[in-house]
C-alpha cells in the first residue's frame, strides 16, 4: 500500500473525534482553524463551541460588536486573530458567501497558504496540500529528507513531495490524518515506531535517524570565550570600569577583565606578583544568546593599589551594589561575600 492509502486507513481508524469534523460548514471550518492556529485543541474546542452557540453563522459574527467577539476570545491569547476573525466575517458577509477557491480564502484577513489549504481542503474538498510541523516531520522521517526545515529550499521541497502525495478524492482527510499522525504516532519525541503502519518504508527508522530527522536550521554559530576576572580588594576598596560598545553587555560594570584562548594562560600583568593572588573558582560556564562564556575568579589582595589603566574607577566595596554588572560578576561576588 502506498504512503497516501497508509494516511487515510489510519486516519479513519484512528483520526480525533472533533466536532467541526463533523460538519462542512465552511464557516465551522474556518472558524475551527483559527483557533487551532496558536491553541491546542483541548482548550481550542471549548472555545469552538462557545463561539458556534453565540455566533452559530457568519451573519451572527459579522453583526456583533468587536468588544462582544474580544470579550469571548478571552483567555486565548494572540488578539489579533479575534479582530481578524471579526474582520473577516465582515468581508464574507459583503460577498454573500464563503469564498470557494484557495485564492478567495487566502484573501480573508487573518488567513495566510496553511490555513487556506485547511479550509479549502476540509470544507470544499480543493486539492490544496496543508504543510506545517506535523507534515514536515512526517515527510522528513518517512523519505529521509535532510533539507533543513525554516528555509525556502524546505518549503519548496515539502511543499512539492505533500502536494504529489494528496489524494483528489480525500484532500481534507488526507491533510487532517497527516495532522493527526503528526501529533499522535510521529510525535517529535519518542515516536510510537512500534506500531507505526508505515514503518517498513520509513527511511529514518530504517537507517537509524528518527531522533535526527526532520534537520532544523541551524542559529548562528555558538562561540565559546574564555575570561579570567580580577577582583581587587585594596584597604576596603576595589576596581571597576565601565564596558564600552561593540562586544557584549556594553555600559555595564566589571572588574579587571583578561580574556585568553582555550586553554591559554591569562596574559597575567606584572603587578599581580606584588601582592596575593587567589583562585576563587574555575570552569564557571556562562551561556549567552550565541556565546558560552568559560570564566575564572581571582581575588587579588594587597595595601598598595596596582597602577591600572585610566578608565578604572576604585570604590568603596559596599558601593557595590550601585553599579550595574552583568549576571557573571554577580556570580563572582557570590564567591567571596
Ligand atoms: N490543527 C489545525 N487544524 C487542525 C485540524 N483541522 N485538525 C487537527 N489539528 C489541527
Amino acid at each position: 500500500m502506498d504512503f497516501t492509502q497508509i494516511i487515510l486507513d489510519w486516519y479513519d481508524a484512528f483520526g480525533r473525534d472533533l466536532p467541526w469534523r463533523h460538519t462542512h460548514d465552511p464557516y465551522a471550518v474556518w472558524l475551527s482553524e483559527i483557533i487551532l492556529q496558536q491553541t491546542r485543541i483541548a482548550q481550542g474546542t471549548a472555545y469552538w463551541e462557545r463561539f458556534m452557540a453565540r455566533f452559530p453563522d457568519v451573519q451572527s459574527l459579522s453583526a456583533a460588536s468587536e468588544d462582544e467577539v474580544l470579550r469571548l476570545w478571552e483567555g486565548l491569547g494572540y488578539y489579533s486573530r479575534a479582530r481578524n476573525l471579526h474582520a473577516a466575517a465582515k468581508q464574507i458577509a459583503a460577498l454573500g458567501a464563503f469564498p470557494r477557491t484557495f485564492e478567495g480564502i487566502r484573501a480573508l484577513k487573518g488567513i495566510g497558504d496553511y490555513t487556506a489549504a485547511a479550509i479549502g481542503s476540509i470544507a470544499f474538498g480543493l486539492p490544496a496540500a496543508v504543510v506545517d510541523g506535523n507534515v514536515y516531520r512526517v515527510l522528513g522521517r518517512h523519505f529521509g529528507i535532510d533539507t533543513p526545515i525554516g528555509t525556502t529550499a524546505a518549503a519548496k521541497q515539502f511543499g512539492a513531495l505533500a502536494q504529489s502525495l494528496l489524494p483528489q478524492d480525500r484532500p481534507g482527510d488526507f491533510n487532517q490524518g497527516m495532522m493527526d499522525f503528526g501529533a499522535m504516532q510521529c510525535t517529535p519525541k519518542n515516536p510510537v515506531c512500534l506500531t507505526c503502519p508505515l514503518a517498513g518504508n520509513c527511511v529514518a527508522l530504517n537507517t537509524g535517524r528518527v531522533s535526527l530527522l526532520p534537520v532544523k536550521k541551524s542559529g548562528p554559530a555558538v562561540t565559546d570565550r574564555y575570561f579570567t576576572y580580577i577582583y581587587l580588594r585594596c584597604q576596603g576598596e576595589t576596581a571597576i570600569r565601565r564596558r564600552g560598545s561593540g562586544d557584549i553587555w556594553q555600559g555595564l560594570w566589571e572588574p579587571v577583565l583578561l580574556e585568553h584562548g582555550a586553554g591559554a594562560a591569562p596574559p597575567w600583568p606584572a603587578w599581580t606578583a606584588c601582592g596575593t593572588l587567589t583562585e576563587l573558582r574555575r570552569g564557571v560556564r556562562h551561556a549567552l544568546t550565541h556565546r558560552i562564556l568559560h570564566a575564572g575568579f581571582y581575588l587579588f589582595t594587597s595595601d598598595e593599589r596596582p597602577a591600572l589603566p585610566g578608565d578604572f574607577r576604585w570604590i568603596p566595596e559596599g558601593e557595590l551594589d550601585r553599579y550595574a554588572k552583568p549576571r557573571l560578576f554577580e556570580t563572582l561576588l557570590e564567591a567571596i561575600f
